[in-house]
């Protein structure tokens, strides 16, 4: 992953996602007018001021001065970073981020090709399974019903080297898209095989539902073949970033917690017994992008582990990978099961019950960290728990500001009698202060109080449509000394340019430039939110002014200049700027 995000991505990213979709899967919007709104999210309020605006792609809050895009909403409201925001809306909508490799930026949608090979294999592979006795067998045996299996899209990869080869390989486009895919391997000697034999398959879904990579699984019990064998990464698959069941989970309702289990099997076995919010990943541990993606749906997760020494270590890792991401309100759980038992065969062992009631009893992540800890000291002794705070720093360190670090100090607090003072000191050491969730923005109060430039900026923001209409040559007005006239003339350029963008889209644009924080600030203007109909005229009459400014402007410099001192082009504006007056 070298390189930018290039703007036209986000461009393009800002146009395709709807922001209304977006913001009511986390604030519940209510339609009022054009507009949705909501009591807002970023601070305390009684009646809803939180409005968002599809036609504009823009939130704002006229209560507090919270607006931005969609990517803006994430970052704020998920405490995403930018990039991380912008994978999420990707995934959304099932767009590849692209980044900027020298100059050329890849094609946005180079991969419908790869998307179509999957759903063609996984319809291969359903059909297989219908005429494998063997596999069904195999997954009657472990108890699996014909609807989870399909509900789930399970199939099975007949034995043999080339079965998918031989049925979709026929020519050297689809060979080099399955080889692309990782479906076909190809060796050194140049011969090509399936990866994927005699396995039961689960194919992997991406949030939209489409099948980005398998999963397989041997049927057998033999030794020389590994147990599970998975896709490659591909450039539709990124084990750090997909769970295994995420699509099905997602459609729980209410969708309030999130079990994170080991395996496949757990997966499927736990939705047929009625406990669909569950995913797992992917031969890998829990990576910070599998939570940043789940703490968007979700405030609380229940991590689910082996009660054995392995699974106690890949919990306490996964401890550590959420740690950072603790901001208030999110809660996470641990389940240790019984040794020698996983979700799949508990649940299968004692029902759905009581599988429930250990979820209901899960250990709270504090409790969990505290305990893991006092056990490695002796408690009893100075030594022991000065050791047990120089053990707690650098988790505390982790863990983001906020009501949950200040509980968790408490508690060292009192275990070690330590001063909550002197370890709060400890903690934030070196510690560079948190941003603010929103910069707070100064609405302004009318936008008749404006300068020319403002006004015809915020028009524009509004109703990125006008710059269409723009009759006079930007290199004139650049000459103005007007405040922020280059944004203004920058932004007649842009939208003339990209008229299907809206002011998220925008807003989304100007990210990170110098200009940001005006185009913010002047975006959120009430009244224009609701109306931009009468506007048309205002954004002229403003440019208008602003073209009378230039000729002053233009009229003055020349005149301290004797007329032999003219340039031709002075000359040229001259005789124009005469011919225009004397009509
Ligand atoms: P487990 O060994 O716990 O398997 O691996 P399981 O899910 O209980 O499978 P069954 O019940 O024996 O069928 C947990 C997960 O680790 C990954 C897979 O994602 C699996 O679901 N794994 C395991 C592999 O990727 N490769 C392997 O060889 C084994
Ligand atoms: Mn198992």
């Amino acid at each position: 992953m070298t390189g930018r995000i290039p703007r036209s991505f986000i461009d393009e990213l800002i146009t395709r996602v709807d922001i209304v979709d977006l913001i009511d899967s986390y604030v519940s919007l209510r339609k009022a007018g054009r507009n949705f709104t909501a009591c807002c999210p970023f601070h305390n309020e009684k009646t809803p001021s939180f409005t968002v605006s599809s036609d504009k792609q823009f939130y704002y809050c006229f209560g507090c001065g919270a607006s931005g895009s969609a990517v803006g909403f994430l970052m704020n409201y998920a405490r995403l970073s930018f990039v991380e925001a912008v994978h999420e809306l990707a995934s959304r909508i099932g767009m590849e981020v692209v980044y900027e490799q020298g100059s050329a930026p890849t094609s946005i949608t180079a991969f419908d090709d790869l998307y179509q090979v999957m759903a063609q294999a996984a319809q291969y592979y359903r059909q297989q399974l219908r005429q494998s006795q063997a596999a069904i067998d195999y997954l009657k045996k472990r108890g699996l019903t014909g609807e989870i299996a399909r509900d789930f899209g399970l199939g099975y990869a007949p034995p043999g080297w080339d079965n998918l080869l031989k049925t979709y390989g026929t020519d050297s486009d689809m060979r080099t898209r399955l080889l692309k895919t990782g479906l076909i391997k190809q060796k050194e000697t140049g011969r090509r095989y399936d990866h994927f034999r005699d396995r039961v398959m689960f194919p992997i879904l991406d949030q939209r539902g489409r099948v980005i990579a398998f999963g397989g699984r041997k049927l057998g019990s033999s030794e020389h073949e590994p147990k599970y064998l998975n896709s490659p990464e591909t450039p539709l698959f990124q084990k750090r970033r997909e769970l295994y069941g995420w699509y099905f989970a997602r459609k729980t309702r209410p969708l309030e917690r999130i079990i994170v289990v080991e395996g496949y099997m757990d997966v499927v076995a736990l939705a047929q017994y009625g406990i669909p919010n569950v995913v797992a990943t992917l031969g890998t541990a829990t990576a910070r992008e599998h939570l940043t993606r789940l703490f968007v749906s979700v405030s609380e997760l229940i991590f689910c582990f082996d009660g054995d020494e392995a699974g106690l270590k890949a919990a306490w890792r996964a401890l550590e990978t959420v740690s950072p991401l603790l901001q208030d309100g999110r809660q996470v759980g641990f389940v240790f099961l019984p040794q020698g038992s996983d979700p799949d065969s508990l649940v299968r062992q004692e029902g759905t019950q009581s599988f429930n009631s250990r979820l209901a009893q899960a250990t709270p992540l504090s409790n969990f960290w505290f305990d893991t800890l006092t056990q490695q000291v002796d408690m009893r002794s100075i030594d022991g728990r000065a050791r047990l705070v120089e053990l707690a720093k650098p988790l505390l360190k982790q863990l983001p500001a906020g009501a949950y670090r200040d509980l968790m100090l408490q508690k060292l607090s009192e275990l070690t009698g330590v001063l909550l003072q002197n370890l709060t000191r400890l903690i934030q050491r070196g510690e560079v202060p948190e941003p603010p969730i929103i910069k707070k923005l100064q609405p302004f109060t009318s936008v008749k109080d404006l300068s020319a430039v403002h006004r015809a900026i915020v028009y524009l923001l509004h109703k990125p449509t006008l710059s269409q209409s723009v009759q006079y040559p930007n290199k004139k007005l650049s000459n103005l000394k007007q405040q922020d006239i280059k944004i203004l003339l920058e932004l007649i350029e842009f939208t003339r340019r990209n008229p299907q963008l809206t002011l998220g889209a925008i807003c989304e644009h100007w990210r990170g430039t110098s200009s940001e924080q005006t185009i913010n600030q002047l975006a959120t203007q009430k009244p224009l939110f609701t109306d931009t109909n009468k506007i048309d005229d205002e954004f002229l009459g403003a440019l208008n002014g602003l073209y009378e400014s230039y000729k002053t402007q233009f009229w003055v410099e020349l005149m301290e200049k004797k007329p032999n001192e003219w340039s031709a082009e002075e000359r040229q504006e001259y005789l124009n700027l005469v011919g225009q007056n004397s009509h």
